[in-house]
Order: C-alpha cells, then structure tokens, then sequence
C-alpha cells in the first residue's frame, strides 16, 4: 500500500470540502474578481452559497473581512456581512447557530448567521453591506 504523501492528503481534505462533508462551516471563496472596482463572486465555482444557511467567507479591501450568506432560495436570497463586531471591532468567528465574538478580543457578544443580534454586549447587528445578485453571481459594490 502507497503511503500518503502531502499531495494526496491535501487532495483527500479538498474532496471532503467538496463533498460537503464541512456542513455548518464557513468555507474560503474562491473564482472572486474585481470588476470596475465591485466584486464579483461566481457561483458556479462558490458551491457553499448553492443551500439556503451556506457561508462563505472572503477579504475585500473595501470592507475587510466579510461574509455571504445564503438566506433563502430565491436570486436575491442573500446576506452579506461585515465581520468586525459592532460593539469593539473583534472579527466575529462562524458558530454553529451564527457568530461569535470570542475573547480575548471579544466580549461574547452572539449573532444569527445574518448578522442580527441576539446576545450583548453589542446592541447591534453586523453591518449588512449593499449587493446584487443573478443566478450567476453577487455582485459587492
Ligand atoms: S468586540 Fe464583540 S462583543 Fe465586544
């Protein structure tokens, strides 16, 4: 029997995210571009935003570190997020009912996965950031 080199184990995790073995999880994206100053997130290649409670996670220099939700099954039926808590500025973490602003940066502060607040300190939801989208792409301005 061959032994598992670190090409093959890397392969092996990548086919269980691909297998949606990684249910609950914020996933990376990927196939994102910058398109006259917006960013465009294809779909096609973002299999995590394909059921309604999938996220996926990404960086834009405009906002920081955000996050897109799947909220509902219709073409616009999407969140997308700020993840710096609004209460001190920790990046909140993915939970597995929504997000959490941990410590020691945080002060337990807890939020639905659309960004709504349910737990203070902080008194406000995670700032909702303006998109569009098609049945191809979300489009972030
Ligand atoms: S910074 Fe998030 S609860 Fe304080």
């Amino acid at each position: 029997m061959a032994a598992l080199n670190r090409r093959n184990f890397v392969c092996g995790i990548a086919a269980i995210a691909a297998l949606g073995l990684t249910k609950g999880k914020a996933v990376a994206a990927t196939g994102v571009t910058t398109v006259k100053g917006k960013t465009v997130i294809d779909l096609a290649v973002n299999k995590a935003l394909n059921k309604v409670g999938g996220v996926l996670e990404l960086s834009i220099a405009k906002y920081g570190k955000i996050a897109v939700v799947r909220t509902s099954t219709g073409v616009t039926g999407y969140s997308v997020i700020n993840l710096q808590c609004p209460h001190q500025g920790a990046i909140v973490k993915k939970s597995s009912a929504g997000w959490s602003c941990p410590p020691p940066r945080g002060h337990g502060a807890e939020f639905a996965l659309n960004g709504a607040v349910k737990v203070g300190p902080a008194t406000d939801g995670l700032r909702s950031i303006k998109f569009t989208a098609t049945k191809k792409a979300v489009t972030i301005a």
